[in-house]
């Protein structure tokens, strides 16, 4: 019975300091009325200046409408080869790479089986990577401090190294066929894998699914797969007679507005946020002030008194 009533209560204390601040913050801003007409004019002149700049005819913020929806191309296997190749594509095998090249290209994996050995040699085959290319790593560990080492220590120089980690999970330790393929494909410097879509988000479509595509990893990917099948089933002509063909997923129509709606919709609200919450320690520090002079004021009369 006690509790409602004091509940009520305390909401009511808590809206009439509010009316009592904002009242009180009224009383001080008509003291300084300058500085408030300044408060009130610059921010609205900036928001001015920022709309001016779309209104403006020939201004780089005007939307424009991509009324169509965006169709990459279709790629084929001999074009992803050809775009991983520093040699010439001769019946889906890369040849004729440069010396310089064949020195920058690593491949690490793991565990070290003939299952890996071979699906690494066979890669490297086919992109045209000599042998000393093919490092045997034992764990996924291993690897992946490898990978991140070779390439971090050879990317500072102005020729990119390329550098692939593949790990297999859970291979036999005989030289039998695994069950089921779970493997780790590593290609360190290409493309963000960790997030799935990117922090700043703009309309139109995405350039990683072209790193994806044009810096090997669907190609390898899919050998690897490809080989595996043909291993299992006995019948190579699944690595040879089905070719990858890879197409990024049509974007719909959408407007171009060079990132300006993010920002109206993410960055101006936050702004707007910031300003109110930097209001309130000027309008706290007001009141302390007001309060301790005029406590001040009367201490003084009494002792005069
Ligand atoms: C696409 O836009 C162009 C000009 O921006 C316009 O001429 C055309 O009619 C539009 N097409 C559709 C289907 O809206
Ligand atoms: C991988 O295995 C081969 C032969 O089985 C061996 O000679 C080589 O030292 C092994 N490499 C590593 C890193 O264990
Ligand atoms: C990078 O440059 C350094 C110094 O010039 C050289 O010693 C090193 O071998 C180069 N690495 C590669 C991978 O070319
Ligand atoms: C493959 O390995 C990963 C990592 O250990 C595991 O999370 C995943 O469940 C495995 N996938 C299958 C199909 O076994
Ligand atoms: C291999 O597979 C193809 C089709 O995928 C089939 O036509 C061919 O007969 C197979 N060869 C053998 C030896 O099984």
């Amino acid at each position: 019975m006690g509790s409602p009533p004091s509940a009520h209560k305390r909401r009511r204390t808590v809206g009439g300091h509010l009316l009592l601040l904002l009242w009180k913050s009224f009383l001080l801003r008509k003291k300084q009325w300058i500085l408030t007409l300044f408060e009130i004019l610059l921010p609205t002149a900036l928001f001015s200046v920022i709309l001016f700049l779309r209104l403006l005819p020939d201004s780089n913020f005007i939307p424009v409408n991509v009324n169509q929806t965006t169709v990459s191309p279709v790629l084929n296997e001999y074009s992803l080869l050809r775009n991983v190749c520093n040699g010439l594509v001769i019946g889906n095998t890369c040849q004729f790479v440069p010396d310089d090249i064949k020195k920058r290209v690593h491949m690490f994996y793991a565990p070290n089986v003939s299952f890996a050995a071979d699906t690494a040699e066979y890669l490297a085959t086919r992109l045209g990577w000599p042998p000393e290319a093919l490092v045997a790593v034992n764990t996924l560990e291993e690897m992946d401090s490898l990978v991140e080492q070779t390439y971090y220590s050879t990317n500072a120089n102005a020729s990119a190294s390329v550098v692939v980690g593949l790990h297999f999970k859970d291979l036999p330790e005989d030289q039998s066929l695994p069950n089921a393929l779970n493997y780790s494909l590593r290609m360190p410097g290409l493309w963000a894998t960790a997030a799935q879509y990117p922090f700043f988000q703009l309309p139109g479509p995405g350039n990683s699914p072209d790193k994806y595509v044009n810096n090997g990893f669907a190609l390898l990917q899919s050998w690897i797969d490809r080989l595996y099948i043909s291993k299992l089933t006995g019948n190579m002509s699944y690595m040879d007679g089905y070719k990858l063909e890879i197409e990024s997923y049509p974007y719909p129509p959408y407007t171009d507005d060079s990132g300006m709606s993010q920002i109206y919709g993410t960055l101006l609200p936050s702004y707007m946020i910031l300003a109110f919450v930097l209001l309130s320690p000027s309008l706290i520090k007001n009141i302390v002030h007001e309060k301790e002079t005029g406590v001040r004021v009367r201490c003084l009369s009494n002792n005069v008194e």
